[in-house]
């Protein structure tokens, strides 16, 4: 722990302390943020919604791309008048960026008061009060990758009250050779089972209808574990999980290719308890055996694609979404091609594609063949625009079918419309009133885009 002697003032002894909390990067930054609001109100904190208003901003970051952190450091920077002015809000950097950077961007932002890494969050919410008290900086990093600080706060203070995310493990050790996570977010470590059953349960009395389990690695689940849960994988929680009373939809997010067995398979068709949605992401990368081999990914393309014919034998209907990277370094046309050819052939639902992004201490950062910037822009403008017509195609195939979507929230830009997903994780926006929000209704898919699909409510 380091500290700085910078002294924040704070407001009157009488005012409740605020506090504010904007999320970066993934689902599982989701979940940590939902706890850590918990925390601060716990301690009596006020959540107020704009950072400039707050005596604390809490960031939960992310690393996974440049952009994700330029962002964050262009928010800091808008910090600058009111800190020189009123001495406030603090900033408490946590998460993916804060591990990778944070004592630097501590330093160049001096409202920076507290800086924590992923694994570090139960230190989170006292270092904040203690901060706000003596005005000091605390630099709370994780020095051993297989150590945790967690947080044990049950995630039930959410912005979608009925939709909740549950991480069922951390860290990962894949070391793909593009790729920050296991740097920041450290080791691979699966909770314990009756800890996840618990959270779920606890989540669904509170009014969750919907647990998304997560990890970047989901699949791998229990892989790490010996003694009494020795045998227990991603399979048995999936069908532990279902049959927690009351839950009506459960996901999962992230599936490796390497991991996913036929036993998964096998509990998602028989899905005793009709809760297990048939919607997987299985990020594919590459299309190219010789890009995959330098990402370190572990499977062919022909064994990916063996493994999406099993998921669509098992499961006719499924949601297929996949990650694609263009523009590894070394990729030459053809490989990038490979690419191509390989969402073409697999229609995939939605393609989460990315222009590669150099992450410093990453293998393929020190590589000395980058693609140019332009030629990656090049190639991710092609891939979306190829994905385009297919989500296009598959969209409109679904216009006169009827399906039961959740209504999550209203619709931006468009005033009495909802917007909600199906169990394939198609989104839909249905002309509906907004106490409807939280409620799974049938619709009838009247229309679509590439993006989403319209329907109006039976
Ligand atoms: N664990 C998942 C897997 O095995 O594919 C991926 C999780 S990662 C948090 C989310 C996505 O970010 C990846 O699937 C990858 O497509 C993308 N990504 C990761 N590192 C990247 C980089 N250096 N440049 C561009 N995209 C990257
Ligand atoms: Fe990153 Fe690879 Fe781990 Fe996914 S599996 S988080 S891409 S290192
Ligand atoms: Fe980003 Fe960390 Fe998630 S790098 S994608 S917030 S695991």
């Amino acid at each position: 722990m380091g500290e700085g002697d910078n002294k924040v003032s704070v407001k009157s002894c009488c005012d409740p302390l605020t506090f504010s909390i904007r999320v970066f990067g993934c689902q599982m930054n989701v979940y940590d943020g939902d706890r850590l609001r918990g925390a601060m109100n716990s301690l009596g904190w006020s959540e107020m919604e704009n950072a400039l208003d707050a005596d604390v901003a809490i960031f939960v970051t992310c690393s996974i791309r440049d952009k994700a952190e330029q962002k964050v450091i262009s928010e800091l920077g808008r910090f600058r008048p009111q800190w020189e002015r009123y001495g406030r809000p603090s900033v408490a950097l946590v998460g993916c960026m804060a591990q990778r950077v944070g004592e630097s961007v501590a330093r160049r932002f001096p409202w920076v008061k507290v800086v924590a890494g992923p694994r570090r969050l139960g230190a989170v919410p006292a270092s904040i009060a203690a901060s706000a008290e003596d005005g000091r900086t605390r630099i709370i990093l994780d020095e051993d990758r297989h150590g945790t600080e967690d947080l044990h706060e049950m995630p039930v203070s959410r912005g979608r009250p009925h939709k909740a995310y549950v991480t069922i493990a951390n860290g990962c050790d894949q070391f793909c050779s593009y790729c920050i996570v296991p740097y920041v977010r450290g080791g691979f470590s699966s909770r314990e089972p009756e800890d996840i059953l618990n959270v779920i349960n606890g989540l669904v009395s509170a009014g969750a209808v919907e647990v998304t389990l997560l990890g970047q690695n989901v699949n791998s689940y229990g892989r790490d574990f010996c003694g009494v849960n020795g045998a227990y994988r991603f399979a048995g929680l999936l069908s532990d999980a279902a049959s927690v009373s009351g839950l009506k939809r459960l996901r999962f997010t992230t599936s490796h290719p390497i991991d996913f067995g036929q036993d998964i398979l096998d509990v998602m068709s028989s899905d005793d308890a009709g809760n297990i949605c048939p919607s997987i992401n299985l990020p594919v990368q590459s299309g190219s055996d010789k890009v995959l081999r330098e990402m370190n990914r572990k499977y062919t393309r022909d064994e990916y694609l063996d493994v999406v014919g099993r998921i669509r034998t098992a499961l006719p209907n499924v949601g297929l979404t996949t990650d694609l990277i263009v523009g590894f370094p070394g990729e030459t046309e053809d490989e990038f091609l490979d690419s191509l050819s390989l969402i073409e052939s697999v229609r995939f639902d939605l393609v989460h594609s990315a222009a590669f992004s150099p992450r410093e201490g990453t293998p393929a950062a020190a590589r000395t063949d980058q693609v140019p910037r332009e030629e990656r822009a090049r190639r991710l403008a092609v891939i979306n625009d190829v994905q385009f017509g297919i989500s296009k195609e598959i969209n409109k195939s679904l216009e006169g079918t009827t399906c039961g979507v959740m209504l999550d929230d209203p619709a931006p830009r468009v005033e009495g419309l909802l917007q909600g997903r199906t169990v394939t994780d198609k989104v839909v926006l249905v002309r509906a009133p907004s106490e409807m929000t939280g409620e799974i209704r049938s619709v009838r898919i009247t229309g679509s885009t590439a993006w989403c699909l319209e329907g109006e409510l039976i």
